[in-house]
C-alpha cells in the first residue's frame, strides 16, 4: 500500500493544536461590511481591510455590473500577449494622476506587485536593506531576486545608516520600508529614510497598502502626508483594501514602469484583472478624489475606538493609523481573547507568530468610515467584558 508522502504535514497540524494555535477559517456568508455574519454569527466586523466601506458601495457596484455587460467578465490572457483591455490602461492612468508619478503598472494583488517588482529590478549582485517588520511579499521579493538582505531592527533609521555605511559605495542597493506596518499600525520612518537613500544613492521603496485611501490628501498615502513626493522612486500600493476591490500597482517613473512591463515575472505570466476589476477601482478613485469627507470619517471613527481602548487601559502598540492591536502576549491568550469577543458578537481576529513575535501576540481590530458609533460602543462594552475576564486590564 501507498504511504502517504505527505503525513508530516498533519503532524505538525497536531503540533498546532496541541499549541491552542490551530484555527478554522471564518467564513463569511453575506457581505464584506461593519457588521456582517460569520460562522452563522452577526458580529461587528473589525477584521477586515475595508477601510471606506467600499466593497458594498453602490457606484462601485453599477461600475463593475455596467463592466460585465460591455467587456465580458475576463480578460482572457495575460498582459503582454492578448490580456491588456482599454480600461486596463485607464485605471493605470488614473492611478498615475492620483500618486503624481509619471507612470502605473497594475498587478493582480499587492503581493504580486512587491513580489514581482523586488524580484525584477534587483541582481544578486545588489543589495536590499529592509525593516524588520516589512510585509512578507516584500521579503518574498527579496528573496527572489537573490540580492543580498541586510534587515535593520524595525524603524531603526541609525542602524539602518550603518548598514549602508559598511556597504561600497558602487554597489546598487534598495532602501525599503512599509509605508504602515500592517500587524502595528505605525508609520515608516519616511522623512530619515528619504535622506538616508539620498545620502547614499539607494533606490527608495515604500509599500503603501495599508496607506492607500487610509493618508494623505484624497488618500495618496504616506508619501504625501509626509510630503515626499519626488523622492520614493517605487511606490507600491494596492487596490485590495481601501479601494474595495482587488489588484496592486507600482507607481514612478515611465522607465521603471516600462521595464516592469518587460520583466516583472506575475505581469508576464498571470492573467490580468477582469475588466470588472479595472471598472471597480476607477469607480473607488472617484469617491476618493470627489468624495473626500469618507476619509474623515474614518478617521474619526478610528479616533473614537482606539481612545476608547486605551482609556479601558488596553495595551495598544505604537499605532498611528486605523489599525490598532490588542496586545494579549502569548498566542494562546490572544486566541482565546479573539475566540471569547466573537462569542459575545465582535469580531476581531487573534494573530499569533509567526506573523508576530511569540511575545506579542494579538488581536488586530481595523475599523471602517461606515462602522456606526453605537457598533464600535457594542465593541468596546464587549472588550471591556472580556479583557476583564482574561485579566488583560
Ligand atoms: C503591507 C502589505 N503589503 C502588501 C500586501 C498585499 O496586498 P494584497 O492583499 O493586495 O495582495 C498586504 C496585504 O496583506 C500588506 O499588508
Amino acid at each position: 500500500m501507498r504511504t502517504d508522502p505527505l503525513s508530516f504535514l498533519s503532524a505538525e497540524l497536531d503540533t498546532l493544536r496541541q499549541q491552542g494555535l490551530y484555527r478554522s477559517l471564518r467564513v463569511l456568508e453575506d457581505r464584506q461590511q461593519a457588521t456582517s455574519v460569520f460562522d452563522g454569527r452577526k458580529v461587528v466586523n473589525l477584521s477586515s481591510n475595508n477601510y471606506l466601506g467600499l466593497t458594498t458601495h453602490p457606484k462601485l457596484i453599477a461600475a463593475a455590473s455596467k463592466a460585465i455587460e460591455q467587456y465580458g467578465v475576463g480578460s482572457g490572457s495575460v498582459r503582454t500577449i492578448a490580456g491588456t483591455m482599454a480600461i486596463h490602461m485607464e485605471l493605470e492612468r488614473r492611478l498615475a494622476a492620483f500618486k503624481k508619478t509619471e507612470a502605473v503598472v497594475v498587478f493582480q494583488s499587492g503581493f504580486a506587485a512587491n513580489a514581482g517588482t523586488v524580484s525584477a529590478i534587483l541582481t544578486k549582485d545588489d543589495v536590499i536593506v529592509s525593516d524588520a517588520l516589512n510585509h512578507a511579499s516584500i521579503i518574498d521579493g527579496c528573496r527572489l531576486s537573490k540580492a543580498a538582505i541586510r534587515v535593520f531592527p524595525h524603524k531603526d533609521v541609525d542602524a539602518a545608516r550603518k548598514i549602508l555605511q559598511e556597504l561600497p559605495a558602487g554597489q546598487r542597493k534598495l532602501l525599503i520600508t512599509d509605508g504602515v506596518f500592517s500587524m502595528d499600525g505605525d508609520l515608516g520612518p519616511l522623512p530619515a529614510l528619504c535622506a538616508l537613500a539620498e545620502e547614499f544613492g539607494c533606490i527608495m521603496m515604500v509599500d503603501d497598502a495599508h496607506a492607500s485611501g487610509v493618508f494623505g490628501a484624497n488618500g495618496r498615502g504616506t508619501i504625501d502626508h509626509f510630503a515626499m513626493h519626488g523622492r520614493v522612486d517605487i511606490q507600491v500600493g494596492t487596490l485590495s483594501k481601501a479601494v474595495g476591490a482587488l489588484g496592486g500597482y507600482v507607481a514612478g517613473s515611465r522607465a521603471l514602469i516600462d521595464f516592469l512591463y518587460h520583466r516583472a515575472r506575475p505581469f508576464l505570466f498571470s492573467t490580468s484583472h477582469p475588466p470588472s476589476v479595472a471598472a471597480t477601482c476607477i469607480a473607488a478613485l472617484d469617491i476618493l478624489e470627489q468624495e473626500p469627507g469618507i476619509i474623515d470619517r474614518l478617521w474619526d471613527n478610528t479616533r473614537f475606538f482606539k481612545a476608547g481602548l486605551q482609556r479601558l487601559g488596553f495595551n495598544t502598540g505604537m499605532s498611528e493609523s486605523p489599525i490598532t492591536p490588542v496586545i494579549a502576549g502569548e498566542g494562546t491568550r490572544a486566541m482565546r481573547l479573539s475566540d471569547r469577543l466573537f462569542e459575545e458578537g465582535v469580531f476581531a481576529q487573534g494573530i499569533a507568530f509567526p506573523t508576530v513575535a511569540r511575545d506579542k501576540a494579538r488581536v488586530r481590530t481595523i475599523v471602517t468610515a461606515t462602522h456606526t458609533r453605537d457598533e464600535l460602543q457594542f465593541a468596546l462594552e464587549k472588550f471591556e467584558k472580556v479583557g476583564r475576564e482574561l485579566g488583560l486590564i
